[in-house]
């Protein structure tokens, strides 16, 4: 009875708060409108989209969009487009018009506070358990795992690493000792239902935990890693009341504690990445939870550094992952708001490479800004000599300067666009940069050389028969250039190709873009050598002559020397040396 009663309330409540608010204002907030007969029309906040499909009708009280077919009212919009639970966006909308909650409506949400209190329990003193497995002494393979991976006790402790062993009801049977019951244990994901039986089951087995924190520090959920080769590697906590993995970076509470507001955001893909680099003195190292960065996570992230750097591999997939970030950024720019990119050594993650010194923070100071791997998106590997390549371009730039609502920037990148179409593309044969445009830093002394030794081949492939040997056995450490190497050596082993040369066998195994870029004029620049037009006799000498600076070290021992000191000594002594050091080189080759 009172129950039919209470739900009468509401819906008068909420017809009553419909209608004392304008649709059309409250969308127009994130969305720009512009008036078309009864309607507003605008880009759609829910899909991509660069013509509008998205219309808001203030008489009928409700949002609708042709293009993605999202629809709803006030309330909705906040759910959707603002991620309010739709609690909040009551009581939100409510403020907005100068209502007061019914009674019941507050009663309503403090039952549901005590529903979740017991679930953050549960999932606290879960936590505590797997923590203390770590240490005992029947799970002593946990404890050795965490030393293979370089764990220091602090970072133990300070992260809860813990241990979930072997068989199917330890935790359950703990917790429900504790007077958890299976309702709620099931609902934080910590025991899930047999398929077979229904009958539940420890979740998480034989798996060094990471709990997950929310952003004031308390635990949602867990990811647990299998301690050998296995599949799934990493097992993450479902969706829960408490865990949202699309809302939540990993390590950010602990970024927002510790970082140094100069230190910067570093976004990596791993658990294992955010503890190693917090471990090594990265603070504002976060991740997110196994998918591609949100929007939510984006601008979780804008709230302790406006620019955060993100962390991807040089390969093929790291930069699909890397465009994937740039268009997800675009609507959401603001002034002084951004994204870096970084992109990581062939084969390395950040946890690997923080173990090996003060590469990465070269990685780091190499990060290309926003602008820069859009227009590498853009230009990558194509050409741009007719007027319709040239349109095409355009057209692509304009369409993305256009998808950034806010006006200020988006005037900001048409002009950066125009700009650099103007200085790159007219008047000019314009090849689209190399991948990783040469810039200063560590690495790329020896990427140019690694280039280098790749072009001369590519160019002269008769010299793979004297090579071949020395060619095997150098280890690359540029983006790609490892893969493309080996499908040198294939060609070569293989006797040749009876239809094909090696130029084309390299692009009929898809390395066009490795293949741009070691042949392009930033590379090439350094050595004429290795050019299609020397000599077979300078070829030979020329890739000699790098092969042995490699090897010898000529440039490598030095530079060796200087990043282990720098590794030890962070100091700015340390970097000036190895600038000069570099650039001296580069002046003698
Ligand atoms: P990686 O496979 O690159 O692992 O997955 P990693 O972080 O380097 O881990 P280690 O060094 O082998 O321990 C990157 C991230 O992708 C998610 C996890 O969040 C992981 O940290 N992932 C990976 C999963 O969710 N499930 C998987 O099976 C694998
Ligand atoms: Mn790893």
């Amino acid at each position: 009875m009172k129950g039919s009663l209470t739900l009468q309330v509401f819906g008068n409540f909420l017809n009553n708060l419909r209608s004392r608010l304008t649709v059309s204002e409250i969308v127009g907030q994130k969305v720009k409108l512009t008036r078309k007969g009864r309607e507003f029309i605008g880009l759609c906040p829910f899909h991509h989209e660069k013509t509008p499909s998205f219309t808001v009708n203030d008489e009928k009280e409700f949002y609708h969009c042709f293009g993605c077919g999202a629809h709803g009212d006030v309330i909705r919009f906040l759910v959707e487009a603002h991620h309010y639970s739709f609690l909040e966006a009551v009581k939100e909308l409510a403020g907005r018009a100068g209502l007061s909650m019914p009674q019941d409506f507050a009663e309503k949400k403090e039952e549901q506070g005590e529903d979740l209190g017991v679930l953050r329990q549960a999932v606290q003193e879960a936590s505590l358990w797997f923590h203390k497995n770590l240490f005992l002494s029947k799970y002593g393979e946990s404890l050795r795992y965490a030393d293979r991976r370089g764990l220091t006790r602090e970072t133990l402790k300070k992260f809860t690493l813990g241990y979930a062993p072997e068989g199917r009801h330890n935790l359950e049977t703990y917790l429900k000792e504790k007077g958890f019951s299976e309702d709620i244990l099931l609902k934080v994901g910590l025991l899930a239902r047999s398929e077979e039986n229904s009958l539940p089951y420890d979740k998480f087995r034989r798996r060094f935990m990471f709990p997950i924190q929310d952003q004031k520090g308390q635990v949602v959920a867990f990811g647990g890693r299998l301690l050998e080769k296995g599949e799934p590697k990493y097992l993450n906590s479902p969706e829960t009341p408490l865990f949202s993995k699309g809302k939540l970076l990993y390590g950010y509470y602990y970024a927002k504690e510790e970082k140094a507001p100069a230190d910067p955001l570093i976004i990596v893909e791993g658990y294992m990445d955010v503890i190693s680099l917090h471990q090594r003195g990265y603070k504002g190292a976060v991740a997110p939870l196994g998918t591609a960065l949100t929007e939510d996570q984006i601008l979780l992230a804008w709230r302790l550094s406006p620019e955060p750097i993100l962390c991807f591999d040089g390969d093929a997939a790291g930069l699909k992952a890397a465009a994937r970030a740039a268009e997800r950024v675009l609507p959401l720019l603001k002034p002084g708001y951004s994204l870096r990119f970084a992109f990581l050594p062939h084969g390395e993650d950040p946890d690997s490479l923080v173990q090996k010194g003060a590469l990465f923070n070269s990685v780091l100071s190499q990060a290309h800004s926003l602008l820069e791997v859009l227009w590498m998106l853009l230009t990558r590997g194509k050409s741009f000599k007719t007027p319709e390549q040239k349109a095409a371009l355009q057209k692509q730039y304009t369409g993305w300067a256009q998808s950034i609502q806010n006006l200020d920037v988006r005037k900001s990148y048409q002009y950066a666009f125009k700009d650099l179409f103007y200085k790159n593309i007219i008047g000019t044969k314009f090849v689209g940069k190399p991948l990783f445009p040469v810039k200063k830093g560590i690495l790329n002394f020896l990427l140019i050389y690694e280039r280098l030794l790749l072009a001369t081949l590519v160019n002269h492939p008769n010299l793979l028969d004297e090579t071949s040997d020395d060619f095997a056995f150098l280890e690359f450490k540029g983006a790609g250039l490892q893969d493309i190497r080996d499908a040198m050596l294939r060609f070569y082993s293989e006797g040749g190709h009876k239809d094909m040369n090696l130029k084309e066998y390299l692009h009929h195994e898809g390395f066009d873009t490795e293949l741009n870029d070691i042949l392009s004029p930033p590379v090439l620049i350094h050595g004429a050598f290795a050019k299609e037009s020397a000599s077979l006799e300078e070829a030979r000498e020329g890739w000699r002559e790098i092969f042995n600076r490699i090897q010898t070290d000529l440039g490598k021992s030095d530079l060796k020397a200087a990043q282990d000191y720098l590794a030890n000594n962070m100091s700015i002594e340390a970097w000036e040396r190895l600038k000069m050091l570099k650039k001296s080189t580069l002046v003698k080759s």
